[in-house]
């Protein structure tokens, strides 16, 4: 939800934010703008859409010190006067996040006599910074002030006139910083400043950080405070699309190697992958794709665990009823580590004492850093907002904890235990030979129809569902998945001519029950299109097109079955022309509530 990034130092400023934003505009895309100096004065440039528009009004400026920002519109429609930077008196700023007491600021401010030109609660932070400013003249004690005023989420870059410094501060949403012989840097995630260094600093909540020329100071309550850096060999080429059309094309294909380096790396470091044997209750709360791979994990760890697991969205476990204590583990799945919703969820298990375990993607972000225990799935960046490799590698975590807990509690036999890890270890292979399908055929059965309907049982209903919200992100078909003995229960009154049907058949011992709705949809003139396990028998009559995966393991199939209705996603939404990696309405990174 919206990118910043600042530069101050001895390099002209512009083409350094511009660059370092279009690393960030899958945070955000509705429009962009940066602030510098020029001619000792702060010179706005802003835009409607992508930084590309942006940049057709750049000139030839020069100037050692920028801000700027890529937007995700919340307050305020996607326009002109709403993008950010907002100036106010002698207060410049980009922000990231939300204002949630906007309107009472508005309010007073207004009978101090400000007036507001954007429909945003930027404009209106950047206000109350200014008056404060106005009655004190003292940069550090007004950012001290407004913290306790503000309500919400921030991530803040702040400039102000006569005054050759960006001041950074942040609650709920990120900020990473760096420095070099160049100058310093600071913006919303690491693959923006990537290049500059390998040494990051994680400002923290309650901190402000001053980026001169030269250096960076951090201050915590106006008094400078040392701050350790975090050294991260970060491998540059995940960042760039490396001949791939698209960022979510190359992350597909990404998929073999990146799940033969966690194993690898996994299997190596066996007692990495927590024992949670001695849990009563575990709870998983996550997002979106995130989400999806809990509710894998969640059938993993009660069939090879036997206990009981309960997932849920983030964003309704926390204003739920509560049913944790100092004996429950809530696991919180975050590609991001910064999504709001699972940052909240996690602050509040940890107020009940729980036991945390966060599986994460993004070293050093929020989640990562809050919680108990952590395992980094090690996707490397994920840039396109539809997720892929980091769904593939959360699964193959739960599945790994499930497998060490069967083996622990002994529901896992020596004999199975290495039959599993065969699977294991031909997976990378298995997703190779996926990927190379022919989806043409399945493309252009799917391609212009209006409605898709994704069916499974039990773990293949599960994968239903990423399928389907993989399908409508990017290619804005209207797609549902049900567990496939729910149908009758109403949605089947839909099925029609050609209504395309995607089931997943995996589980042998209720397979027939499967396909005898597959039939049910079948009879009623459904497209069929059948992904099966290859030992697993169905009448060619009762399916129209079939993709085959090998007869592996449930730990195992579950991953395999995501990977072509990935492919299928991707190639309709490329049949369509539309903008794969940058959806409309969404970002990637869901920093506000
Ligand atoms: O960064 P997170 O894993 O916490 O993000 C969670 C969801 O926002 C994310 O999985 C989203 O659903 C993706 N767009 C799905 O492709």
């Amino acid at each position: 939800m919206c990118g910043i990034m600042g530069y101050n130092g001895s390099k002209n400023a512009i083409p350094i934010v511009i660059k370092g934003l279009k690393s960030l505009e899958y945070r955000g895309y509705d429009s962009a703008g940066i602030a510098y100096f020029f001619n000792e004065k702060i010179k706005i440039i802003k835009e409607k859409g992508r930084i590309s528009e942006l940049e057709k009004l750049l000139n030839n400026d020069n100037s050692n010190l920028c801000i700027g920002h890529t937007r995700w519109a919340t307050h305020g429609k996607p326009s002109k006067i709403n993008a950010h930077p907002h100036m106010v008196g002698r207060v410049t700023l980009v922000h990231n996040g939300i204002i949630e007491n906007y309107k009472e600021l508005k309010d007073n401010l207004e009978k101090e006599g400000y007036s507001f030109k954007s429909e945003t609660d930027t404009e209106i932070a950047c206000s109350l910074i200014d008056s404060i400013y106005k009655k004190n003249n003292d940069i550090l004690e007004t950012l001290e002030q407004i913290q306790t005023i503000l309500k919400g989420s921030y991530a803040f870059l702040i400039i102000f006139q006569q005054d050759k410094n960006i001041y950074a501060l942040r609650k709920g949403s990120p900020l990473v910083l760096t420095q070099n012989e160049l100058g310093t840097f600071v913006a919303s995630d690491i693959p923006a400043i990537l290049e500059y260094s390998k040494k990051f600093y994680f400002l923290e909540e309650g901190e402000v950080a001053k980026l001169s020329k030269e250096s960076i100071t951090f201050y915590s309550k106006k008094n400078i405070i040392n701050k350790k850096y975090n050294t991260f060999n970060y491998d540059l080429t995940t960042a760039k699309k490396n001949g791939y059309s698209h960022f979510m094309l190359k992350e597909i294909y990404e998929q073999p190697k990146v799940v033969k380096e966690f194993l690898d790396y996994y299997f190596e470091n066996f007692k990495l992958i927590p024992d949670i044997s001695k849990y009563k209750k575990i709870q998983i709360v996550a997002c979106g794709s995130a989400y999806h791979s809990g509710l894998v994990g969640s059938y993993f760890i009660e069939k090879y665990g036997h206990i009981e697991v309960q997932s849920y969205v983030a964003s309704e476990y926390r204003y739920k009823e509560k049913f944790i204590d100092k004996d429950t583990l809530v696991i919180l799945v975050s590609q991001s580590g910064e999504t709001a919703d699972t940052i909240a969820s996690l602050r509040l298990a940890k107020e009940y004492q729980a036991t945390t375990l966060g599986i994460v993607n993004v070293i050093g972000s929020t989640i990562a850093r809050e919680c108990d225990e952590v395992i980094y799935i090690n996707a490397g960046c994920e840039i396109a907002v539809a997720t892929t490799k980091a769904y593939t590698l959360q699964v193959l975590t739960f599945s790994l904890i499930a497998y060490k807990l069967g083996v622990i509690k002994g529901n896992i036999d020596n004999n199975l235990k290495d039959k599993i890890k065969t699977d294991y270890l031909k997976l990378p292979q298995y997703i190779d030979d996926l990927l190379k399908l022919d989806y043409n055929n399945l493309t252009n059965k799917i391609y212009s129809k209006k409605n898709v309907f994704f069916i499974g049982r039990q773990l293949d209903y599960y994968s239903c569902l990423e399928g389907s919200l993989k399908l409508k992100e990017i290619s804005y078909i209207h797609s549902e998945s049900y567990p496939a003995g729910e149908l009758k229960h109403g949605t089947i009154s839909l099925i029609e001519e050609k209504t395309p049907v995607v089931s997943i058949v995996t589980d042998e011992k209720i397979c027939e029950k499967s396909i005898s709705n597959i039939k049910e949809v079948k009879s009623r003139g459904a497209y069929v299109l059948l992904v099966k396990k290859s030992n697993i028998l169905v009448d060619d009559s009762a399916y129209d097109d079939k993709i085959e995966i090998p007869n592996t393991f449930d730990l195992v199939s579950s991953i395999l079955t995501i990977i072509p209705l990935q492919m299928l996603a991707f190639n309709v939404s490329f049949k369509l022309g539309l903008d794969i990696d940058k959806p409309r309405n969404l970002a990637k990174s869901v920093t506000v509530e």
